[in-house]
């Protein structure tokens, strides 16, 4: 496994390789868990090679307190990422993918940037979309890979592929969850251990909301899931949506041919998790 820190250094090796040599890629902040290690997997089954960046970009984080305390673990990472034989390691500095000028280029998403996410987080998607387009001008992925917990992180990114007409195929993976449900997050260890128990509540309420709509209306289940929260004080909603998959818009009345996931969003303490369920 090979590791460079340098734009220059991991595009001459990448040029290097043998014509039509196809690269898989796996985008990352480090602090890895199994979920990335699946990606990585998954990439590795499908390519020639693999290529996994770790890098906490600071564009994307609408809190400082949340760009400070990100868990960095980058010898496990390296580890971790050695034992499932990942080929290239891509792990830059800010100075060294921003130079100067630490600041994200404004993207129009036909509207997925404004649902969700983007309504809590000013400027995230902006941040993601920077990034992401810059790592794949990087690498020169054939195929890229994004755990399905970031759900409307996938679509953004799919959209900017579709809207930038990059030939990179994106490839949507399962969410990941620990043995109670938990979807993995690189978060969850900043968690306390009255929070991390209670964690599970999140997952579990979204499997008995996607049975509730079953048989009743969005408005219902919306209000069900709200009234779950209030009692349970350690956890407070943020948001629980359900919208359509595609367009990320808020359902208005349930139409059969539609597919509609539910997400949410949640504080336990100070740490912000997220989840969502197809429905
Ligand atoms: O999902 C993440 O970890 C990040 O948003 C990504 C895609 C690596 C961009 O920084």
């Amino acid at each position: 496994m090979l590791v460079f820190a340098k734009i220059k250094s991991i595009q001459q090796k990448i040029k290097s390789l043998p014509k039509g040599t196809s690269i898989g890629f796996v985008p990352t902040m480090g602090a890895l868990h199994q979920g990335h290690i699946s990606l990585v997997e998954k990439a590795k089954k499908e390519n020639d090679i693999v290529v996994v960046s770790i890098f906490v970009n600071p564009t994307q984080f609408d809190r400082e307190e949340d760009l400070v305390n990100y868990p960095k673990t980058i010898d496990s990472d390296l580890s971790l990422l050695k034992a499932v034989f990942c080929d290239l390691v891509f792990t830059p500095t800010a100075e060294e993918i921003y130079a100067n000028n630490i600041q994200s280029a404004n993207f129009n998403f036909d509207g997925l940037e404004h649902q969700m996410e983007g309504k809590f987080r000013q400027g995230h998607f902006d941040g993601v979309g920077t990034i992401v387009k810059r790592l794949f001008e990087i690498v020169t992925p054939t195929k890229a890979y994004f755990g399905e917990k970031d759900y409307q992180q996938l679509q953004i990114i799919r959209k900017m592929v579709h809207k930038s007409q990059l030939s990179v195929k994106i490839i949507p993976c399962d969410i990941f969850r620990e043995t109670d449900g938990l979807a993995m997050s690189s978060r969850n260890t900043r968690l306390t251990n009255e929070h991390r128990n209670v964690a599970p509540f999140i997952y579990k309420t979204l499997k008995q909301a996607k049975i509730k709509f079953g048989t009743e209306n969005a408005l219902e289940v919306i209000k069900w899931v709200e009234n779950e929260f209030k009692k349970e004080p350690l956890l407070e909603l943020e948001y629980f949506e359900i919208a359509d998959e595609e367009t990320l818009l808020p359902i208005k009345t349930k139409n059969e041919k539609q597919k509609y996931r539910a997400f949410i969003a949640v504080f336990a303490g100070n740490i912000r998790l997220i989840d969502n369920i197809s429905l």
